[in-house]
């Protein structure tokens, strides 16, 4: 049974504050902590912060913290561990708000992970395999990882308007193999840099993607088609794009100049030139993945462009990883894929329920980090357990990236 409950604020890999819980059972400690992200939209569940402008910059999380060590420890102790629903139902009633607002997603998540560790220890099986269980899922594979190998948008500051390309290794055998083409991938593309604009160019952004000084996305392509040559992995490696589009869409408008300064103001696109764009894109390279392809209020752009079957298109921060998005996007047909961020939703069984109700109606999943992320590598194994079958979590490179990607390594499913 849960014995005791201890929370604390740690920074996460943005030196901004959050929250890790320690969880005891008579098995022995369980730790947890939650991410954040630059996008919070109002379908979110609630991110608590103290917001006293003085502390942190208004980011510091004790009264999450609090929550923790009062509230929800006392609702929890005594309680098994291996019964995820009901301990993340006793949370979801101790808050009572349809967003967490009360205690805190941020409170919520990290102890609903934290039991479900535990819960996993409980029954002496691996965290993967409890979360099949819990889920039901039998049909458990490892994911294909998409690796951030540029950053744009609000992760970076270059100039370039989109958030993020990257590399889908979906020719690896083993994700060991997809983690050593990422990681080759990766090196080259640093050498393919250097030597277009030079080592200072080589910077990171927030997901540990290159961030050279580029505004155009071909550019960006053309780098990394040149980093894939490098490797000899061709075909093997595929590309996929978060547009995060809704950063840059003015009106109905796209600014893809948005980050540049002194800008011409000529490349202000409409939906139906972003259409267009895509389309090229998708025959020039082999672009197999675009997220986020329109704003986040335009569903009717981003159901035209999936009638079209081009590419598979995830819904980030159109869908929100809310269960009334998804259910609209099932229902208009319009993304094809989900990307799951567990602290838009704030627990491990709602996380399962989404992701059971996406596969039902034969979307992807994708199982996703945040840009604000620590060494916590949950989501690892959530993505193994519900058989996502994909995961994006940053680059092959800094160690809150890392700490996912090798666990994903770990998980040998065939030893199940
Ligand atoms: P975020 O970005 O964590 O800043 O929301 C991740 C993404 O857009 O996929
Ligand atoms: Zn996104």
């Amino acid at each position: 049974v849960i014995t005791k409950i201890k929370a604390r604020q740690i920074l996460d890999s943005r030196g901004i504050p959050t929250v890790e819980v320690d969880l005891f059972t008579n098995k022995g400690m369980f730790r947890a902590s939650v991410p954040s992200g630059d996008t919070t939209g109002m379908y979110e569940a609630v991110d608590l912060r103290d917001g006293d402008k003085g502390t942190f910059l208004g980011n510091s999380v004790t009264r999450a913290v609090k929550n923790i060590n009062e509230k929800i420890s006392e609702a929890l102790i005594g309680m098994d561990p291996t019964l995820q629903p009901q301990i993340d139902h006793a949370m979801i009633d101790l808050d009572k708000t349809e967003k967490k607002g009360e205690l805190g997603a941020n409170a919520i998540l990290a102890v609903s992970i934290a039991a479900c560790k535990a819960g996993a220890a409980e029954k002496e099986v691996p965290l993967y395999k409890h979360i099949a269980d819990i889920s039901g899922e039998t049909n458990l594979t490892l994911p294909v990882p998409a690796f951030t190998l540029i950053s744009g948008g609000k992760h970076a500051g270059n100039h370039l308007a989109i958030q993020e390309i990257m590399i889908l290794p979906v020719g690896a055998s083993r994700f060991e193999e997809a983690l050593q083409m990422g990681s080759e991938t990766y090196h080259h593309l640093k050498a393919v840099i250097t030597e277009k604009y030079g080592a200072h160019e080589c910077n990171v952004g927030e997901d540990g993607g290159f961030a050279p000084n580029i505004s155009s996305w071909k550019e960006g392509l053309d780098l990394l088609k040149e980093a894939i040559g490098r490797t000899g992995y061709n075909d093997r490696i595929k590309i996929a794009i978060d547009v995060a589009a809704s950063d840059f869409c003015i009106g109905t408008k796209y600014d893809l100049e948005k980050k540049v300064p002194n800008k011409s103001g000529q490349n202000f696109k409409s939906a139906e030139d972003m259409i267009e764009m895509y389309k090229e894109l998708c025959s020039e390279y082999p672009v197999v993945s675009i997220e986020d392809p329109f704003d986040k209020e335009d569903w009717e752009h981003v159901k035209h462009f999936s009638s079209l079957g081009i590419c598979q298109v995830v819904g980030d921060d159109l869908l929100m990883s809310n269960p009334k998005r998804i259910q609209r996007a099932i229902q208009e047909s319009s993304c094809n894929a989900l990307l799951l961020k567990v602290n838009q939703i704030g627990t491990v069984t709602e996380a399962i329920e989404v992701v059971r109700q996406a596969k039902e109606a034969n979307m992807g999943v994708v199982t996703s980090h945040r840009c604000g992320e620590t060494e916590d590598s949950f989501i690892s194994d959530l993505s193994v357990g519900l058989a996502t079958g994909q995961i994006k979590a940053g680059a092959p490179c800094r160690g809150e990236r890392l700490a996912k990607y090798n666990q994903s390594s770990l998980s040998n499913v065939s030893n199940m």
